[in-house]
């Protein structure tokens, strides 16, 4: 039966959540140094833009699927197309194979068996392959990489504790960073530890199920990362010489906004809100029928903007303050922030970098912690196991598959004989593993499952049955009310009844038309064709 019946016990602990998964490494380094290259407040009006047309619709679709089917993606998309193939599905499964021969003719052998493969499962399995890919390989992927860099923040927690960051020139923090970086052999042993509390503490949280782990976790380690995200802004932004900073990170400058500024926003609106990833599936499917789907997506999306602007104003403060450049990133967080909280007037370095690395444990833990709920659910349905043992098995094979990234994470050094079975393969393995296997994920499988599943919700499943599903638990006339009536807090029944200006049809319209096509924008500008 893949059919669960395992559900959130408030609304507040699936918001939290949720909101969990989606604050993360991509909110606290990646946003802001984003920003800061593409025109500040400039990019800040696009991402917002790129998060109403591609980012809020998906998250409707992917929770309403959820929650109608209460099962994960493997199976939720085929209960609407009764496990049959759709013609769409064996066209682009045909067309999938028939370039996978070519590949053949090609001599590219690697890239002819992942395309035979996906083209075959597409014409037999048809939109359950949508639903393995984004439900368990995409997160399967994803958490062996995120997982290294989750490592990186116990060490660092350590470390800053311990005095060991009490670097005020950013080339010493280069001293500590780049053995880690580079998985030099004197730093084995804390890697592997690191990696592995890291992987635990997720495991931990995952074993003792939905409501009793993920949910009372989320419940103790969101509000703390607020209050600790809320110390740092405080203290920088009360630190002379801040409003540089401020300004750098929050004053438009539209002539620094490039075209691709709006390719980059709506690729990071994807992944900082875990979506085509199977989680806000899997996640809506512990939904109960009474919750509002739109005000919860709202409200996630908002919590999600709230940390990355705050993480924003907090690093930017503190580095402009101390009158250091921002560098890019990684190193933006691991070696120029330690340096500037320890410049900070008081000798309390070693405190706020110690703060600052508990709030980004916390953030990618929270993160981690919902990439391996989707594998764990799937595992107990497919192969009739134990959440316990689905949890002990996961774990341990993510852990494994992760050290590829954490010994491969900038280069090659460490896995020369991976380096040659890749590019035997392949022609070509790029920098390294962790490399390899974000621009597989992050190019390649978020792009083209969340175009499937805007396909999927817009014209498969339907936009009638969508809406349907989504009216469920929301206040009836809120969904046809015209949006300016909304937006005016007017009372929507003084007004005319259904509105062609309603947040239902903004979807439909959004999710049938707009979403797709800017994600194939955004997927040929990821994968280097525009
Ligand atoms: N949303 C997370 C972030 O912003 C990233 C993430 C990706 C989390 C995939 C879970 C799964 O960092």
């Amino acid at each position: 039966m893949e059919q669960h019946n395992e559900k959130w016990g408030s609304r507040w602990g699936f918001l939290l959540a949720t909101a969990g998964s989606a604050i993360g490494l991509g909110n606290i380094w990646k946003f802001p140094y984003i920003t800061g290259n593409n025109g500040g407040a400039a990019f800040v009006c696009v991402y917002l833009l790129a998060i109403l047309f591609v980012g809020l619709p998906l998250m409707i679709a992917e929770l309403s699927l959820g929650r109608a089917t209460a099962c994960h993606p493997a199976w939720a998309f085929d209960k609407f197309t009764k496990g049959q193939k759709t013609p769409l599905a064996g066209f682009v499964g045909t067309l999938i194979i028939i370039s996978g021969l070519l590949m053949v003719f090609f001599r590219c052998p690697g890239h002819a068996i992942l395309l035979l493969t996906l083209g075959i499962f597409l014409c037999l399995k048809g939109w359950k392959t949508v639903g393995v890919i984004t439900g368990v390989l995409a997160p399967f992927i994803i958490i062996s990489y995120y997982g290294v860099i989750g490592g990186w923040t116990i060490i660092y927690v350590f470390k800053s504790f311990a005095g060991e960051l009490n670097f005020a020139d950013p080339a010493q923090g280069k001293l500590i960073f780049e053995p880690i970086l580079n998985a030099e052999k004197s730093t084995w042993g804390i890697l592997l530890s690191a990696h592995f509390a890291f992987v635990a503490a997720a495991a931990v949280v995952v074993f003792f199920g939905v409501q009793n782990g993920i949910e009372k976790s989320s419940k103790v380690l969101m509000p703390m990362l607020f209050i600790l995200l809320g110390a740092l802004v405080l203290r920088g932004i009360s630190l002379p010489g801040a409003s540089k900073g401020l300004k750098f990170f929050l004053s438009p400058d539209f002539s620094a906004l490039r075209p691709e500024s709006v390719l980059i926003a709506m690729g990071q609106a994807f992944f900082t809100l875990s979506l085509a990833m199977g989680i806000t599936t899997t996640y809506g499917s512990y939904l109960k029928r009474d919750v509002n789907i739109v005000q919860s997506a709202l409200t996630i999306i908002g919590l999600d903007t709230l940390a990355a602007v705050m993480a924003g104003i907090a690093v930017f403060s503190s580095v402009f303050a101390m009158g250091f450049d921002p560098a890019q990133g990684p190193g933006l967080v691991y070696m120029i922030v330690p340096s500037a909280f320890n410049k900070v007037p008081g000798n309390l370095g070693w405190l706020w970098n110690g703060l600052f690395f508990i709030m980004l444990t916390i953030a990618a833990l929270t993160s981690l912690i919902s990439l391996l709920e989707p594998l764990v659910n799937f595992a107990v349905r497919q192969f009739k196991i134990s959440r316990h043992l689905a949890v002990i098995l996961f774990s341990l094979v993510i852990y494994l598959f992760g050290l590829l990234s954490a010994f491969s994470c900038a280069n090659w050094k460490n896995l020369p004989w991976l380096e040659k079975l890749i590019k035997d393969f392949f022609k070509d393995a790029g920098p390294s593993f962790f490399e390899l296997s974000d621009s597989f994920a992050s190019n390649w499988m978020l792009p083209l499952g969340g175009l499937a599943i805007a396909i999927f919700a817009g014209w498969i499943w339907g936009t009638k049955r969508v809406i349907k599903e989504v009216r469920r638990g929301t206040r009836s006339g809120l969904l046809d009310a015209n949006i300016l009536v909304l937006l005016t807090g007017l009372d929507p029944r003084d007004y005319a009844r259904k509105s062609l200006f309603s947040p239902a049809v903004f979807w439909a319209v959004s999710i049938r038309w707009i979403t797709p096509v800017l994600v194939v924008f955004a997927f040929l500008y990821c994968i280097g064709v525009i």
